[in-house]
C-alpha cells in the first residue's frame, strides 16, 4: 500500500517536473539516457559471454540506446551508406558534441560490419561495464606503459587482423554549441597510415536540441561521407595535409546537416 502511494507521489512529480520545468526535463532525460545505457550494456553479458570479443556483441545495447532516443524525444536518421568502406578495415572519425555521442554509435554499429572503440585501460575497471566492453571487442590500451609508437603498431595489428572498423573522435573532447570544430588530434591519422587503411569521416548535425540546461525534442542526423585513402601517406610523412583534407570534410559536412531545416516535404537549406 505504502509503496505504491510513494510511486505514484514520485511519478506524479515526475510528470510534472518533465512537463513545466525545461530544467526538470534536462535532468530526467539525463538520468533515463544513464540508466538505459547502464541497464542495456550489462544485461546482455550472459549472453555476450557465448561469443567473447565479437563485435555483435553490441548490437543488443545498441538497440537499448536507439530505443532510448524515442523515450528523450530524439529521431534518429543515417545517411550515406553507399559511402561505406568496404573490403578493408578503416578508422572512422566523427565529431564529438556530447555524451549522446553513444547514440551515435549506436546507430553505426548495425550498418557497419566489425566496428570496434579504444578505449582507456581504466574503464575496463569499471565493472561490469570494463566486462561487456571487453567482450565486445573494446582495444584497450594503457597510457604510459608504451609509447605511442607501440601502440599506433598494435592496433594498428589489430585493425588488419580483425578487418575491424575503429570508431574514433579526432576533436578529443566534446565541443556542444560551438560553430567549428576543434583541431584534430593526430593518433587517429598515424594509426590509418600505419595499418594502410582509409579514413571514412562521419559528420552529425550540430544537436541544437540540447543546450546548457534544456534537452529538447530534436534530431540526431549522420551522415557517412566518402572514404578518404591513406595510401599516398606513409608514417614518416608529415600528415598535416591528410588531417587539413579530412577536417575540411568533416567541417563541409556538419555545416551543411546544420543549416538544413526540416520541413515536412524534405530538407531545403537554410539561405
Ligand atoms: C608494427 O611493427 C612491425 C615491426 O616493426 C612492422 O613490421 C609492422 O608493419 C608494424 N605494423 C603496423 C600496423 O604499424
Ligand atoms: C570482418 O572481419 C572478418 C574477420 O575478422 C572478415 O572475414 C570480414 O570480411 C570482415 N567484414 C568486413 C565487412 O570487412
Ligand atoms: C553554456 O555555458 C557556457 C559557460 O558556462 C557558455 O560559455 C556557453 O555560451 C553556454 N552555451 C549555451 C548554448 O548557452
Ligand atoms: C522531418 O521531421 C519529421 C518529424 O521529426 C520526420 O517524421 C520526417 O521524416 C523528417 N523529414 C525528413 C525528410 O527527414
Amino acid at each position: 500500500m505504502g509503496l505504491i502511494f510513494w510511486s505514484l507521489i514520485i511519478s506524479a512529480l515526475l510528470t510534472l517536473l518533465w512537463n513545466f520545468s525545461s530544467f526538470g526535463k534536462y535532468w530526467i532525460k539525463w538520468a533515463i539516457f544513464g540508466i538505459v545505457s547502464v541497464i542495456s550494456a550489462t544485461f546482455p553479458i550472459p549472453l555476450m559471454l557465448l561469443h567473447p570479443r565479437d563485435p555483435k556483441n553490441a548490437l543488443i545495447p545498441a538497440a537499448g540506446l536507439r530505443l532510448c532516443s524515442k523515450i528523450l524525444g530524439l529521431s534518429l536518421k543515417v545517411e550515406g551508406l553507399e559511402n561505406i568502406v568496404q573490403g578493408t578495415g578503416c578508422v572512422v572519425l566523427i565529431n564529438h558534441q556530447s555524451m549522446l555521442d553513444l547514440i551515435v554509435l549506436a546507430c553505426l554499429w548495425p550498418k557497419m560490419d566489425n566496428c570496434t572503440v579504444i578505449s582507456k585501460k581504466e574503464i575496463f575497471y569499471i565493472q561490469p561495464f570494463g566486462l561487456a566492453s571487453w567482450l565486445w571487442g573494446t582495444i584497450f590500451i594503457s597510457r604510459g606503459s608504451k609509447s605511442a609508437r607501440e601502440q599506433v603498431n598494435e592496433t594498428g595489428e589489430i585493425i588488419k587482423k580483425r578487418k575491424a572498423r575503429v570508431l574514433m573522435f579526432p576533436e578529443g573532447t566534446r565541443n556542444l554549441g560551438k560553430t567549428e570544430l576543434l583541431p584534430f588530434k593526430k593518433g587517429a591519422f598515424h594509426l590509418a597510415v600505419a595499418s594502410g587503411v582509409p579514413i571514412q569521416p562521419v559528420a552529425v548535425r550540430r544537436y541544437d536540441f540540447l543546450k546548457n540546461y534544456s534537452f529538447e525534442n530534436g534530431e540526431i542526423r549522420i551522415k557517412i561521407l566518402p572514404g578518404i585513402s591513406t595510401t599516398p601517406y606513409s608514417s614518416k610523412n608529415d600528415l598535416s595535409d591528410l588531417i587539413d583534407k579530412t577536417y575540411k570534410v568533416m567541417s563541409e559536412g556538419v555545416n551543411e546537416l546544420s543549416n538544413s531545416i526540416n520541413h515536412t516535404n524534405g530538407y531545403t537549406n537554410r539561405k
